[in-house]
């Protein structure tokens, strides 16, 4: 039962009496069932339960087999329930005039054994409203916020993903009606609702859907081309690609030997002159400040360098940052560097005797 916890059972032991009471809040819908639960094995044998209306059913142990005899106002029904060792107190049609306590009172020994506070509710919990940063970027944690009016109840929020309920777990962390996705990934985009719920059976509606839309990148920068591995000819065309993963989608500049705004460029390889560099950077339009990443390529019938320049904010994520290949040869070298708040990356790496076919 989820809501067991938040049936808010307290345990008051009273000096005077030295006994103690049971006080239990229930919540009960207006013109719908409330039902009062207690425990057959409580120090009883004659009971009243009551309010501020006088009394609404007495209640009789008989010896044998948890029977009970009972009589009671109309509309209030009382039975036991072997199976988990408690009697049901149902109160139907309830109304306003509910609104308070009732205790329940050993007739021989004028003791009160229990007591519930019942609240009537006159509806439902409005519809709950997801609210968060939307959308956030990959690497932070991201805090979303169930909000609807409760009644000033205490109450449980409940979250589905993709119609799931959610768990706490070391990546989703329900917290009242906080959740928080720690170090959010773009795999952890997804659909969110919530429920509020009073009781088991007094819940609102579903949330409208949540859409979590992780901000990342630029990652895994690469530079492809075609023909294939670089190979150049003098006199024939070579078309360099440029790819990159973002959300938003990445933006791509060319700047060294040509200056493009668009994912590829096509070469007209004649000279050596035009060896390079070719730099492409990918930027995330909605930073594209920080999260910028460079990716070179040098054009040569005896060899190609390329090297990644990555320059990210350090509080982003750099774990999916790509050096390139590593190094191979002589000519190779790795160069990292804090300043400040930047992480700066330089690789160079170069891979040897690409030779042409002539
Ligand atoms: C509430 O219900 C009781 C019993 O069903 C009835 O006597 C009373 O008139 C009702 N009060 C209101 C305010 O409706
Ligand atoms: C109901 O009982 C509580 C004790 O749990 C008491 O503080 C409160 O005043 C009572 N309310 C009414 C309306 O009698
Ligand atoms: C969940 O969040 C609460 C408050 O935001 C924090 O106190 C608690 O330590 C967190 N639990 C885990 C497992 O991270
Ligand atoms: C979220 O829901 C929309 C439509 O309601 C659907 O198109 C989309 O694929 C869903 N996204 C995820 C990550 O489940
Ligand atoms: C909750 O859903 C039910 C059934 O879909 C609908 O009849 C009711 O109007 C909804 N309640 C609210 C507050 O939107
Ligand atoms: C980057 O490439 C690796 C290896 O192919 C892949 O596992 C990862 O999902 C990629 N990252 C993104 C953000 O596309
Ligand atoms: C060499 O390529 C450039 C452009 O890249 C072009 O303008 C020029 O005409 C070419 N020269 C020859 C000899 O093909
Ligand atoms: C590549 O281009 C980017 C963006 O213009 C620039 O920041 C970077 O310094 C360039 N890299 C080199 C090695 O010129």
């Amino acid at each position: 039962m989820i809501f067991t916890s938040s049936l808010l059972l307290f345990f008051t032991c009273t000096w005077m009496l030295s006994e103690c009471i049971v006080e239990e809040d229930i919540y009960a819908l207006v013109g719908k069932e409330a039902k009062l639960y207690f425990d057959y094995n409580l120090d009883w044998n004659n009971i009243n339960i009551q309010n501020d209306g006088g009394v609404l059913a007495s209640i009789q142990k008989k010896p044998t087999d948890m029977k009970i005899s009972f009589s009671g106002k109309n509309g209030i029904d009382a039975k036991s329930l072997p199976e988990t060792n408690k009697i049901l107190v149902t109160i139907k049609n309830v109304n306003s005039s509910y609104n308070g306590n009732i205790t329940m009172l050993e007739t021989t020994t004028g003791l009160p054994l229990k007591l519930w506070r019942v609240h009537v509710l006159e509806g439902l919990p409005a519809n709950p409203v997801i609210k968060g940063s939307s959308p956030t970027w990959a690497g932070q944690d991201y805090e979303l916020n169930c909000i609807s009016d409760s009644f000033g109840v205490v109450s449980k929020y409940l979250w589905y993903k993709g119609g799931q309920l959610l768990t706490s777990s070391t990546k989703y962390n329900v917290t009242g009606n906080k959740l928080t996705i720690g170090k959010i990934r773009p795999e952890d985009s997804t659909n969110l609702t919530c429920v509020l719920g009073i009781t088991d059976d007094i819940r609102s509606n579903n949330s409208a859907v949540f859409f979590v839309n992780v901000w990342h990148g630029p990652d895994n920068i690469t530079i492809t081309s075609e023909p294939p591995g670089f190979t150049v000819e003098d006199g024939k065309p070579i078309t360099l690609f440029c790819s990159a993963t973002c959300n938003p989608p990445c933006n791509f500049q060319w700047s060294g030997l040509v200056t493009a705004m668009e994912a590829s460029i096509k070469v007209d390889y004649n000279a050596s002159n035009q060896n390079g560099p070719y730099n492409c950077t990918a930027t995330n339009p909605k930073s594209a400040v920080t999260n910028k990443k460079s990716h070179i390529v040098f054009l040569n019938s005896e060899k190609y360098v390329t090297s990644a320049i990555i320059k990210t904010e350090s509080t982003k994520d750099t774990s999916q940052e790509e050096g390139g290949v590593s190094g191979l040869s002589s000519g190779g070298r790795t160069k990292d560097s804090n300043l400040l708040a930047l992480f700066y990356m330089v690789l160079m790496i170069s891979i040897p005797c690409l030779k042409t076919v002539v």
